[in-house]
């Protein structure tokens, strides 16, 4: 076995241009309560993005040398200016084998296992992870099933909880026909909970009916204002989780969330008292998010992040979401992948404009052990 590793970093420069190469370092060692995982699979997530392509337009992407490069659009050298020259490791989470383990106890209970593990280094064939960010595996579960157990399982579990926490009922979810909202939906089918997704096409809505999908509004219709109007008041849902953020749609729910709000109560110059909540939680969409505030005085806009919201709910309610992905990760957790790439191909221009528009039903899964 070499005792090189592969690793993948994405350099900013201050001409505006980013930059992905592969570099040959020695394998990391471990530190006492850490581990070395051989990664097998990772995959490329829109939170991935960022640091990978630092907001460089897929249409720019080229190759020069050994490296992938892209053109930074206006206002985004500004935005990575905390980065820029630093070459970043890239990859938030993935599945892999222990090959080293840290004196601990729990480092060394880990050793030879598959686990899941979340570092911010996995494109890479090998990742140094701390004991407290990786999962041991049941057996019978592959690599491919084990590398998205993280960001997107915990996340959707996080609206859930969430909606529990600010006492609301049921919730609304845009942009639902991704990996994410499809788990969304499973979770929600499971616990009893009624879920208002939003889509921008027929067949993503037909997509999530064929998965038991009762509420689905489909944005490109012309009755959609109405449609989401009559499933609000159905359903009660007064808190929405929008992955896309700019855009007219967030207003239009806290507007449409007001319409079933109101319905049937008598006139108010203030509008209800009904509390609506709009949590953007990605940025799909980059454009300003207007609001017109049209909607009474009782709601709220904000950001929702996971790792706050893991600070949120503490250590046992981490183990306990945790617990329920592992139990879970073959079926309600499950995530689909279009292709899956070495990182060699990760720097293919065409490769790599693939990968870099979030559409539904193409994420690309890094297996670092495969070669191009
Ligand atoms: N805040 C957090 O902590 C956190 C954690 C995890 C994930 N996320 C976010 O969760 C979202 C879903 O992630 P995923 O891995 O499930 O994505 P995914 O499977 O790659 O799917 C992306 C989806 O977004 C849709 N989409 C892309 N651009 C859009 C736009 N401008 N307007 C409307 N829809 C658009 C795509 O639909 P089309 O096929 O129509 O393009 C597709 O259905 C991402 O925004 C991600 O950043 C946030």
């Amino acid at each position: 076995m070499s005792n090189n590793s592969t690793m993948l970093r994405s350099t900013v420069t201050d001409d505006g241009v980013v930059r992905l190469t592969l570099i040959e370092e020695p394998i990391p060692e471990a530190g006492p309560d850490e581990v070395v995982v051989a990664v097998e699979a990772s995959p490329i997530n829109p939170s991935d993005l960022g640091m990978l392509l630092a907001g460089a337009k897929p249409e720019s992407l080229s190759s020069h040398g050994d490296a992938l490069v892209g053109q930074l659009g206006g206002g985004a050298v500004a935005a990575n200016a905390a980065r820029l020259g630093q070459a970043m490791p890239a990859g938030n989470e993935g599945s892999g084998i222990v090959v080293a383990a840290g004196a601990s106890g729990a480092a060394q209970a880990l050793m030879g296992k598959r686990v899941a593990a979340l570092s911010g280094a996995m494109y890479a064939t090998h990742s140094r992870v701390s004991t407290a960010m990786c999962v041991e595996m049941p057996e019978s579960v592959t690599a491919e099933q084990a590398a998205s157990c993280f960001v997107n399982p915990l996340t959707a579990l996080g609206m859930t909880e969430t909606m529990r926490m600010e006492g609301h009922t049921a919730l609304v979810h845009t942009a639902a026909a991704s990996n994410l909202g499809q788990m969304l939906q499973r979770i929600c089918l499971d616990d009893g909970i009624a879920l208002v997704n939003i889509v921008r096409r027929e067949e993503q809505a037909e997509l999530l009916r064929s998965q038991g999908a009762e509420w689905v509004v489909d944005w490109s219709a012309d009755s959609s204002r109405d449609d989401l109007t009559d499933a609000l008041a159905a359903t009660g849902a007064t808190i929405a989780f929008d992955a896309i953020g700019g855009g007219q749609q967030v207003d239009t729910i806290l507007g449409c969330m007001e319409a079933a709000a109101s319905r049937g109560a008598g006139f108010s110059r203030y509008g209800s008292d009904t509390h609506k909540q709009v949590y953007i939680y990605g940025g799909l969409d980059r454009s300003p998010t207007p609001l017109t505030r049209t909607y009474g005085m009782s709601w709220g806009v904000g950001g929702w992040l996971l790792t706050p919201f893991l600070g949120r709910i503490g250590l046992e309610g981490i183990v306990r979401l945790r617990e329920r992905v592992t139990a879970e990760i073959t079926t309600t957790f499950a995530s689909h992948y279009a292709e899956t790439i070495s990182l060699e191909e990760m720097l293919d221009p065409e490769v790599a404009r693939r990968y870099a528009v979030p559409t539904t039903g193409e994420k690309r899964l890094v297996t670092p052990g495969k070669h191009a």
